[in-house]
């Protein structure tokens, strides 16, 4: 079998979730990685036993790679997102897809134009409860969604590790109203949220956020996310989402 050539961009901690799994998948080889950091990048071929380069340029012209992971901080997701897909480079670019619309836009555009595929790392939609859910609701087993309600909570030590780079919409949000749109199979026609700030105010981000979704269809959904639990949490995460139907639950 001819496997798919795979490469990863940023090796922090998602990037080397990735770069494990295509090291380890039969169908796929990892042929080069791309970090910045020094050390990083020494670690990674130490790791992997592939090539990591400093650019995206560089993995291009040597690796040429037919597929890529784009795994770096959410405001850097476009400009390499763009360049992959114009050489011709298969994606699957982490969550969020990009921090502004017209980030988005870009780099769907560069994969319709190079006919790429182009996929985001909604991991919940890869979660055998999720898929269930899905599978039911889609399947007409609560009747018409009427509302939907989303809970995802994080042990402290995760806004810490990002320093404030990111806020709760893009860093844990965004999974459940990608769930909701998924699992309802309806657009979001308007949102209204509140946030408070009395924990991580040295980090300039929310503690909590709760969002409240209408969907086009007039079935609306609650978003609830914090990041303030205490590391002693053994699950480290606290999450939930459930569906109320005209006629059931799921
Ligand atoms: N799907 C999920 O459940 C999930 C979970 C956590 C994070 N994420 C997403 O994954 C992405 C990466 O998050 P992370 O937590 O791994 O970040 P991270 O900070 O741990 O890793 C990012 C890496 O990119 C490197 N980097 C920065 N700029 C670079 C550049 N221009 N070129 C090459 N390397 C560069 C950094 O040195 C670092 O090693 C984010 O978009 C985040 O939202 C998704």
């Amino acid at each position: 079998m001819e496997r798919l050539r795979v490469a990863v961009i940023g090796m922090g901690t998602m990037g080397l979730s990735h770069a494990l799994v295509y090291k380890h998948l039969a169908e796929t080889e990892l042929v080069g990685m791309v970090e910045t950091d020094d050390r990083r990048r020494r670690e990674a071929e130490q790791q992997f036993g592939a090539p990591c380069f400093a650019s995206v340029d560089e993995l291009l012209s040597e690796a040429h790679p037919q597929a890529a992971s784009v795994c770096l901080p959410d405001g850097l997701h476009v400009e390499p997102s763009v360049a992959l897909a114009a050489a011709g480079v298969h994606l699957l670019v982490e969550k969020p897809l990009a921090t502004t619309l017209e980030g988005c836009d870009a780099i769907i555009a560069a994969a319709k134009s190079a006919n790429v595929k182009l996929m985001t790392g909604f991991t919940l939609r890869f979660d055998p409860r999720y898929w269930l859910l899905h599978e039911s609701v889609r399947g007409g087993q609560v009747g018409q969604v009427v509302y939907m309600y989303a809970r995802r909570n994080n042990v402290l030590a995760s806004p810490r590790r990002l320093g404030g780079r990111v806020g709760l919409p893009f860093f844990l949000q965004v999974h459940d109203i990608d769930a909701m749109r998924w699992i309802g199979g309806v657009e979001v026609k308007r949102v209204f949220a509140f946030s408070a700030r009395k924990v991580l105010t040295d980090l300039g981000v929310d503690d909590v956020v709760v969002s409240s979704l209408q969907f086009h269809d007039g079935s609306i959904g609650c978003v609830e996310s914090n990041w303030i639990l205490p590391d002693s949490l053994p699950a480290g995460r606290d999450f939930q989402l459930e569906v109320v139907g005209t006629t059931g639950k799921g």
